[in-house]
């Protein structure tokens, strides 16, 4: 077996800010490269940026900036991101950058010597206020259905890729890797799309100036596939001076993506990689991806995504727990607050904060806060070696919400064990009760040390405030400290102990989010220039009324039948909602503001010919007013 573990995921496109989706795969990566550092491999992970092509460049021109500035927001965001979500990236690459230039260079002459390039014209529909070519799948009836321009259909030319002549040798290459893709059903998948025959790939433009530039031919530049997935090798210097990474790390041992781009992944990228003569990764694997209903977003409690505010609010290893524990790797999910919080008190503020803060809050009042030396651990033991083992298992499968379930076995067996010990009475029984006192409390820490390095590439910073509070911060992290029992000596002074995660009060913290959320939809709407014009607001005419009578409509409590004096002989008859707050004589001779274009209606019966503009606080009505001095029918604007 290989010492090396190569993981990558998806460089992506800086025409977007990073959101939960990104987030999911770069969080799965981590992990997975943490838990190969655990095992003791030599690690390269990679991530990076997409930074070509006519989406970031269309992006970047509507705010009127070059492409490169675009690129560079982006990344800077990104980078801060992955920093506040304690991501472990050993690189990240941008794909403007040279050593990736040189890369792209580099596999296209290969693949040219291979004979798989030729020249030849791409047709397709063509936008000319855009001026770039338009998916297939996005035009009808003449018209681009995401910007809604005209297409017409036009040819120019581009390099091609053979790809046609590639079916055999990716169909064989699946079916003697038959883990090559992951999970099964998307094998099947791209197996059934290869066996429906390959069609050959351009992979140049002239249309197009935000790009590698072809080798070899100024009027082109690679068009975005080719240059985008030669990152995985770019970043380890392929076709550069030095290869040396390249020579240790590739092929990749893991590709990961989710289900959106894995055909790009299982079929262009191993037909680049054969032509150009260069091993094919081990694996490719397409998770699911997370879904969210728009409609109810904004108004449902309990279906209101907020990452950003997530991870302010219960720090990145709550996110990071929630989207690995939730999702059954390579399926998709749903995203919700809700589901996130019930998570959080569970598994996070209640199977690991709190067994673990009464075993530290026992072990100081009890015994000092120095490791007990056990005589007998019960089945504590047992259940760490089983959750260690089931772990393993589960991680090197690619089943990374199994493993977090086996690891949460180990602390729930750790919970029932103190329930049932219940030391706080052996501590009363004096010198009969200490040495069981000792074991039992000694199974805690350890069971809880080793469900430490089990968490740890899930949630890396909260498993080393753990360990610092077990006393085991300075123990080496890794595998071999999680399968041997007893590794925390007696003796051992144990750290600060701190609450690892405070329970949630989820209908506050729902109700909170969703006022939040209205009024970033009211933000939204303004800054999206939903505003009305100087023209809509003279639409509604407005004018000071002086309250000549009022009295209760019948059998209403709040109704009040009001006659206001606007200016036009007779007083206008209003039908208002102010009962509960005014009573008639509050109301003779105030001076008021009046609707008066409304359109006519009744109100239990009676007849009102406008509205009165009254403030609302929690529905009640507060009168707006005019000064004495204003004579009734002035107009107000
Ligand atoms: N730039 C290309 C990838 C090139 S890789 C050589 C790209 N970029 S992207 O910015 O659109 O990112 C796509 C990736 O983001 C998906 O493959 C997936 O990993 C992740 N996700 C984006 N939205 C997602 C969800 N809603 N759910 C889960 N992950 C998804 O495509």
């Amino acid at each position: 077996m290989s010492d090396t573990f190569y993981i990558t995921t998806p460089i992506y496109y800086v025409n977007d800010m990073p959101h939960i989706g990104h987030i999911y795969t770069t969080v799965m990566a981590d992990a997975f490269a943490r838990y190969q550092r655990l095992k003791g491999k030599k690690v390269t992970f990679l991530t990076g940026t997409d930074e070509h092509g006519q989406k970031i460049e269309k992006a970047a021109s509507s705010q009127g900036i070059r492409p490169i500035e675009l690129a560079d927001r982006v990344v800077a965001r990104y980078h801060d991101l992955w920093k506040l979500l304690n991501i472990s990236h050993d690189d990240f690459i941008r794909t403007s950058e040279d050593r990736h230039k040189k890369a792209v260079a580099a596999i296209i002459e290969r693949i040219t010597a291979a004979g798989d390039i030729y020249k030849g014209e791409y047709e397709g529909w063509y936008d000319s206020r855009d001026e770039a070519f338009v998916p297939d799948s996005q035009v009808k009836d003449g018209v681009d259905t995401e910007s809604g321009n005209p297409v017409e259909r036009l040819s120019e030319s581009s390099y091609f890729f053979r790809l046609s002549a590639f079916q055999d040798r990716l169909l064989e290459w699946y079916r003697a890797n038959p883990e090559c893709i992951r999970p099964k059903s998307r094998y099947n998948e791209v197996l059934r799309f290869v066996e429906g025959g390959l069609k050959d790939l351009s992979i140049s433009r002239t249309s197009l100036s935000w790009g590698v530039p072809y080798p070899g031919d100024e009027d082109h530049v690679v068009y975005v596939w080719l240059d985008a997935l030669t990152n995985y090798i770019s970043a380890l210097g392929f076709g550069s001076d030095d290869e040396t990474r390249y020579d240790e790390f590739w092929p990749a041992s893991l590709h990961l993506v989710g289900k959106d781009i894995l055909r790009f992944h299982c079929v262009y990228w191993p037909a680049f990689l054969m032509s150009a003569g260069l091993p094919l990764p081990d694996q490719v694997f397409g998770h699911g991806w997370w879904l969210q209903d728009d409609a109810k977003m904004s108004k449902s409690v309990g279906n209101v995504v907020r990452p950003d505010h997530l991870i302010h609010r219960f720090g990145a290893d709550a996110l990071r727990f929630f989207v690995a524990r939730e999702m059954s790797f390579g399926q998709d999910a749903n995203f919700s607050d809700e589901a996130f919080l019930e998570r959080y008190n569970a598994d996070l503020a209640n199977s690991l904060g709190n067994t673990a803060s009464r075993t530290t809050a026992m072990m100081t009042r009890y015994l000092g806060g120095l490791v007990p030396q056990p005589t007998d651990e019960g089945p504590v033991p047992e259940a760490a070696a089983v959750a260690v083992e089931k772990y393993i298992q589960h991680m090197d499968a690619l089943e990374p919400n199994r493993a977090l379930e086996a690891a949460w076995q180990l602390l729930a067996t750790i919970d029932v064990f103190l329930q049932e010990r219940q030391p706080w009475n052996l501590a009363k029984n004096g010198d009969d009760g200490k040495a069981e006192l000792d074991s039992v409390l000694y199974a805690a820490l350890e069971g809880l040390r080793i469900a430490s390095i089990l968490a740890e590439p899930f949630i890396p910073g909260i498993a080393a405030e753990l360990r610092a509070q077990l006393g085991a911060g300075e123990l080496p992290l890794d595998m071999n400290g999680a399968t041997r029992w007893g590794g925390l000596p007696a003796g051992t002074r144990l750290g600060e102990a701190q609450p690892l995660f405070p329970r949630v009060d989820i209908k506050a913290y729902l109700k909170e989010a969703e006022q939040e959320n209205e009024k970033k939809a009211e933000a939204a709407a303004i800054a999206a220039g939903d505003l009305i014009t100087i023209d809509d607001f003279a639409k509604v005419k407005l004018k000071v009324g002086l309250v000549k009578s009022a009295e209760p409509v019948p059998k209403s409590k709040k109704l009040m039948k009001v006659m206001v004096d606007i200016g036009e002989g007779e007083p206008r008859q209003l039908v208002a909602g102010i009962g509960e707050r005014y009573s008639p004589a509050d109301l003779v001779g105030r001076r008021i503001v009046v609707v008066a274009n409304l359109q006519p209606t009744k109100l239990m019966g009676v007849e009102s010919r406008g509205m009165l503009l009254a403030a609302s606080i929690d529905g009640a009505p507060y009168l707006l007013s005019a000064d004495d001095e204003v004579p009734p029918g002035t107009g107000v604007k």
